[in-house]
């Protein structure tokens, strides 16, 4: 199929196929959410957006590393300060992890501040003989079984925005205010991780960042003279798929005159709505944002390419980055095509590894968990296959908390199927709690240091 694309507008979509939107049963009640919401401030600015893609181009050129990270979903219940700051902090983690380890520049986007709806796949879920709409995300409707929570509610959006507006302010305030200054980066180890194994070493690696820092101030660098010392830049992103808030949310730039969804600095397309004829698509093809696309083992190179064709026709760096989901079991055969034809065609893309959605399982227990060694093996085949093409393993995108959950078995702390029933929280998916968050920073840190190692040594035969 050669798709030609018309002249974008950001209620476009509305003539497309669509899957995984809500049935609302009130129109009038959804326009008026909708209006509402259109009139409220954007959340985040162009220029933002923009120097997320400017870093997103380093990333694609081999010069960075993305980290992309944060809960499945987001909820109205679980909205605190502590849960925000504990999520910011473990990103803030990772990051010096793997900053200090791969000797890279490590740009940090959160599943946060506006991560709400989710595609189901099913459209309705059956309890006792009792069937009721899926659960679609707090900003569709509630997770709680009964037929009024499980209603599409327009309202909901208003909500998810003003939550993501007080979210995004108080990131905002870790960020600059002096929560991510690289002074304190033995403050930023949570108190259940300090006794741990990787509390131990996070200590180890955070006083030769402090030594490090000595030097540097003795020779006149500080947070004064290096502003990058003492706050960091913090973005945020979220699926593209619930199109009525997202349109809603999208404004034209006054400086450059461009659409930019202004509710989060990236927005990605899962791998059930990237249909290059359908509404998602139609969608985010038009806005400025840097965007993602979720790769899942069914998507073809030739799919591959012709949506690469439709999201970023100018081939601008930064602009896509391929979030490649494919399972422990399969991405060593799965990814090598799409990451070939990406070379072949002189694509510029960041490639990104989730590790988290294709290693979905059910417990014996009944729960739906991922286990941690199959994260961990979807991460080293990922890494293996970059070597392998000579591409640069750019990023990692996974489903984690700060909180201290038991939803994913395995690690460190040996989480049983046993013991997924004392701390399993999560709205959704399950995500990685903070230990074995830090834990998976030190593996994707050794990973990274190999493939900088690599990357070296083919320079320098390349320069004899
Ligand atoms: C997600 O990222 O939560 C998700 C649903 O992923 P995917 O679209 O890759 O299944
Ligand atoms: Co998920």
């Amino acid at each position: 199929m050669n798709l030609t694309y018309n002249q974008w507008t950001p209620a476009g979509w509305r003539k497309k196929p669509a899957r995984q939107l809500p049935a609302y049963e009130n129109s009038e009640a959804l326009n008026t959410a909708e209006k509402q919401l259109s009139g409220l401030p954007p959340l985040v600015f162009a220029g933002e957006a923009r120097s997320l893609q400017e870093k997103l181009a380093r990333v694609a050129e081999g010069k960075a590393f993305l980290l992309q990270g944060g809960d499945c979903a987001e909820s109205f219940a679980e909205f605190n300060a502590s849960k925000i700051r504990d999520t910011f902090r473990v990103i803030l983690q990772m990051s010096v992890v793997l900053t200090y380890a791969g000797s890279l520049p490590v740009v940090k986007v959160g599943r946060i501040a506006g991560q709400f709806a989710k595609p189901r796949s099913s459209d309705t879920e059956t309890q006792n003989g009792l069937t009721l709409p899926s659960y679609r995300g707090d900003n569709i409707n509630g997770l709680e079984f009964t037929a009024e929570s499980r209603r599409h509610d327009p309202e909901r959006m208003l909500k998810s925005y003003h939550q993501s507006a007080s979210t995004l302010n108080l990131l905002r305030a870790f960020a600059m205010g002096g929560y991510a200054d690289l002074n304190r980066v033995h403050g930023w180890n949570l108190d259940f991780i300090k006794d741990s194994p990787l509390g131990a070493r996070y200590e180890d690696l955070a006083s030769r960042i402090d030594e490090a820092l000595r030097f540097m101030a003795a020779c006149g660098v500080t947070g004064d003279t290096v502003p990058e010392l003492r706050q960091t830049a913090f973005y945020t992103s979220h699926e593209a798929l619930l199109l009525n808030y997202e349109e809603a949310m999208t404004r034209t730039d006054s400086l450059t005159g461009e659409w930019y969804d202004t509710s989060a600095h990236l927005l990605w397309i899962g791998a059930r709505t990237h249909q290059e004829d359908h509404a998602q698509i139609e969608f985010v093809r038009g806005i400025k944002n840097p965007l993602g696309l979720k790769c899942s083992p069914s998507l073809s190179p030739d799919e591959l390419l012709r949506l690469t064709d439709a999201l970023n026709p100018e081939n601008i760096p930064g602009r896509l980055t391929l979030i490649a989901r494919m399972g422990q079991d399969q991405v060593l055969e799965k990814l090598p095509p799409l990451v070939r034809a990406i070379q072949r065609e002189g694509r510029s893309v960041v490639w990104s590894c989730d590790p988290m959605h294709g290693n979905t399982l059910t417990s014996s227990s009944g729960y739906k968990t991922r286990r941690f060694d199959h994260i961990l093996d979807e991460v080293k085949g990922f890494f293996a296959v970059h070597k392998a093409e000579g591409t640069h393993p750019g990023g990692v995108h996974f489903e984690m908390t700060g909180q201290n959950v038991t939803e994913c078995v395995g690690g460190a702390q040996d989480i049983t199927d046993e013991d997924l029933s004392s701390r399993y929280h999560t709205h959704c998916d399950p995500r990685l709690n903070a230990n074995q968050a830090l834990e998976l920073a030190f593996l994707i840190a050794d990973e990274l240091k190999g493939a900088s190692q690599h990357a070296r040594k083919i320079h320098d035969s390349a320069a004899e």
